[in-house]
């Protein structure tokens, strides 16, 4: 069959790898891609939510799956737009309709959804632009760490824990008042703070049946021990070590069973993926947040022990045949280290050489911010690149991941040494 991946990431390449291994994939486009999606499939330059272009293109070259990255053209309504033309509805398509991506795009929706539905979660209130005076009222009354949360998309930047009350005040006046996020701080939640470890997992759903695909952790901040400013993401690891079959039942039981019912209970679609956010609090899951997506670098990882084939997976999904469909995972491990321009999350340059990806062994290099200029290989973003090693144990993962990093080279490049290290320490105690 003929398909079209939207997205430019390191997610969308990793994506595109295992597609492409799919005997039931004849033809593999990304839109708009990356130089690293260019070796698997052929690249088309249009953005994710051009949905006339995106339409247009697949009529013209006769697509039967449409596969979305990003969570923009989701929250935007790709999948509504699909449906409401006759051309285009009766192509598979995998990510849930404007309704359903609101678990990601409202943190306000995805919390009344969870209390509703009975997952749990951190306590929370939320607070809309003219309520100041009573955000203020409720952080003098609240234990701290504070954390607050923009109700909209802000890139990964709208969730701000604090232990001084003052600055979680002037925190939210901004937000509310000054609209420090745009109209995505229009309404802000405060929220109980949960202390705990985190993980992620990801559910592929047709909103009836689903599978739940390999866990992951991820790793937030730009510095080694978990220090800096936040990012998309610095790295990630599948399996995780506390993430046991004990736990993993908990969460199958208490959270992915009471999603889905709650998704159907309340007549909401849901082909696609949901990626759970969770903090395991003395071993009990607690919802962080819904994505209506795959994670980025969590996807490097998680496809990397995926043994099925991703086009039978995805197709399920999308024509609602979860139910015949199981997954099969490999027992091998998986570590992914993300290389990034010097300056990343704030300013960095592009345009640098980059030598040494061809070195890699036991190690996949994912490319997320690359481009060719003038047939050289180029730093083309903040996250350039997703180094995945596989191994039979983490710690064999994570030598393949970090001596292929380390051959690559261009101007300012930077990644943390620490991927992996804490989970390898859970595992030692
Ligand atoms: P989010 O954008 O919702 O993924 O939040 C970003 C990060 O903030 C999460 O990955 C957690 O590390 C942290 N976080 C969010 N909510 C809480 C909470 N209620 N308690 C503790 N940490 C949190
Ligand atoms: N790595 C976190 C995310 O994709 O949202």
């Amino acid at each position: 069959m003929n398909i079209l991946l939207l997205g430019s990431g390191g997610r969308e390449h990793a994506f595109a790898w295992k597609m492409a291994q799919s005997p039931r994939c004849s033809k593999l486009y990304v839109a708009p891609g990356n130089a690293g999606t260019a070796l698997e499939a052929e690249n088309v330059a249009f953005a994710v939510d051009d949905f006339e272009r995106i339409g247009a293109f697949c009529v013209e070259k006769k697509i039967e799956l449409v596969v979305v990255g990003p969570e923009v053209p989701l929250v935007k309504g790709i999948r509504d737009y699909f449906e409401s033309r006759s051309e285009l509805k009766t192509i598979l398509l995998v990510g849930p309709g404007k309704l359903g991506a609101q678990l990601e795009g409202s943190k306000d929706f995805s919390k009344q959804f969870m209390l509703r539905n009975g997952v749990p979660t951190a306590a929370a209130r939320t607070f809309f632009a003219n309520q100041y005076n009573e955000a203020a009222h409720y952080i003098d009354l609240s234990q701290p760490p504070i954390v607050l949360k923009a109700d909209g998309l802000a890139a990964g930047k709208g969730v701000i824990i604090t232990s001084d009350k003052e600055e979680a005040k002037r925190t939210i006046r901004e937000m509310l008042e000054e609209k420090k996020f745009g109209e995505a701080s229009s309404k802000v939640l405060i929220e109980q703070f949960l202390d705990g470890i985190e993980c992620s997992v990801f559910v592929l759903t047709d909103g009836s049946d689903y599978v739940i695909l390999p866990e992951a952790k991820d790793y937030k901040r730009i510095g080694d021990g978990d220090t800096g400013p936040n990012t998309g993401g610095m790295g990630s690891v599948s399996p995780v070590v506390f993430a046991n079959a004990a736990f993993m039942k908990k969460v199958e039981d208490k959270v992915v069973k009471p999603t889905i019912a709650g998704l159907r209970k309340e007549n909401i679609p849901y082909k696609g993926f949901i990626f759970i956010g969770l903090m395991n609090v003395k071993g009990e899951p607690y919802v962080i947040e819904y994505n209506a997506r795959m994670g980025d670098p969590e996807t490097q990882s998680v496809l990397s022990r995926i043994k099925s084939d991703l086009v039978d997976l995805l197709c399920a999904c999308a024509s609602g045949k979860m139910k015949d469909v199981t997954i099969e995972v490999d027992a091998n491990c998986a570590l992914t280290i993300v290389m990034a321009s010097g300056g990343y999350p704030d300013n960095f340059q592009k345009g640098h050489a980059i030598t040494g990806t061809e070195a890699a062994h036991n190690a996949k290099v994912f490319h997320a911010g690359t481009k060719i200029l003038n047939g050289t290989l180029v730093n083309d973003g903040g996250r350039v690149f997703g180094i995945t090693g596989t191994g039979a144990t983490l710690k064999e993962a994570q030598e393949n991941a970090y001596a292929a990093a380390k051959a690559i080279h261009w101007s300012g490049a930077y990644f943390r040494k620490d991927i992996g290290n804490d989970v390898l320490n859970l595992d030692k105690n």
